[in-house]
């Protein structure tokens, strides 16, 4: 499997990056403590997809918005752990429910031990993260307790699908800023407000976060259609396969068809049958690739990236202002 650099190896400053890498590292350690159980199947199906890797985005994220405040707060590691505790737990539920078999190169927990494990070690990686949070007070816990309403709202806005008089596209925004946008959005406001950085620094966070959130899962999407098993680490065409339309999809339904192209005719009578079929399903995903409606998704998702990087210019400048900037540029264009 090729390794694809996490973003954060890229960061220009010396001084920051290795602070940042010794927080990552710091994080790792106690997300590895906090899995730990006395019933060695919990542990193990709760480590499994933390030993595999993973981008550790948020937690990045929470660290460098620490960085306006008083970066060595002893909770700006633990809001960081929070943060990625809940993501891992979403992820092992959000394979239970997307039947997904690989993740970050490995099979996930429910190909492997089974939905009902992968669903209870899920449940109690949100435990752990929810009791860490305790720690750290009630502002806390009410900023976590909010975004998981909005997680799982989101996720069930998804399986249920616009209602017919909504519009397709904004069903799709609020599914992604609730899914996605929300915990990006709780990783850079909770590294600000737990390092003390004044209240206007804590709102810009709040919300760049859920842009650059939207940018991230806009790219997710891009990911699954044309993406590299190898560098994503997860499985190419499955929200295709689960009857899920997302950017690209939905651009191409508001497009005229051209009778005039046969491809485009052939994706649409593609697109309103069912994809469970691996010899459709790959026809789909190679017709999508080429069509028009998929480059306008790559130009939308680059137009938030550059929202996100607009608000970013209200924070003060310093290194990780500089970072951030970056990160917004990594987030839409990235390959993992
Ligand atoms: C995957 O998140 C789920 C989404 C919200 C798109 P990541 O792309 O951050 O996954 P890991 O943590 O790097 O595996
Ligand atoms: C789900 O979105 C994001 C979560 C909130 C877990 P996806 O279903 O697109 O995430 P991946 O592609 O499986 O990582
Ligand atoms: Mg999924
Ligand atoms: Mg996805």
């Amino acid at each position: 499997m090729t390794v694809v650099p996490p973003y954060w190896r890229s960061i220009r400053h010396r001084e920051l990056k290795s602070r940042i890498v010794e927080g990552l590292s710091a994080v790792d350690t106690m997300m590895f403590d906090w899995s730990k159980n006395e019933q060695p199947l919990l542990a193990t199906s709760a480590q499994h997809l933390l030993s595999a890797g993973g981008k550790r985005f948020r937690a990045a994220l929470t660290l460098l918005a620490a960085q306006f405040g008083d970066a060595d707060a002893p909770a700006v590691i633990k809001a960081a752990t929070i943060v990625e505790l809940t993501h891992l737990a979403s992820l092992q539920h959000d394979d239970v429910m997307d039947r997904a078999h690989v993740r970050r190169g490995v099979p996930t927990v429910n190909a492997r031990w089974g939905n009902r494990i992968a669903v209870r070690s899920g449940d109690f990686l949100l435990a752990r993260s929810a009791q860490l949070a305790a720690e750290l007070g009630a502002d806390v816990i009410l900023a976590q307790r909010s975004v998981l309403t909005r997680l799982v709202q989101g996720q069930i806005l998804e399986l249920q699908g616009p209602s017919p008089e909504e519009d397709a596209l904004t069903h799709y925004l609020k599914v992604i800023s609730d899914k996605t946008g929300s915990l990006i959005a709780l990783a850079g406001r909770m590294g600000a407000m737990v390092a003390g950085a004044h209240p206007d620094i804590v709102e810009v966070f709040d919300t760049f976060g859920e842009t650059l959130g939207l940018a991230f899962q806009l790219a997710d999407d891009l990911l699954d259609i044309s993406g590299n098993p190898a560098s994503s680490g997860k499985r190419t065409g499955t929200d295709l396969r689960q009857g899920v339309d997302t950017l690209p999809v939905l651009l191409l339904r508001a497009l005229p068809p051209d009778p005039h192209d046969p491809a485009d005719s052939r994706l649409r009578v593609l697109l309103n049958g069912s994809l469970h079929n691996d010899r459709t399903h790959q026809e789909a995903l190679e017709l999508l690739r080429g069509h028009a409606a998929f480059q306008q998704a790559r130009e939308y998702t680059t137009r938030e990236a550059i929202k996100a990087r607009q608000m970013v210019r209200e924070l003060p400048r310093c290194p990780a202002r500089t970072a951030l900037l970056d990160l917004c540029q990594n987030a839409a264009t990235r390959i993992a």
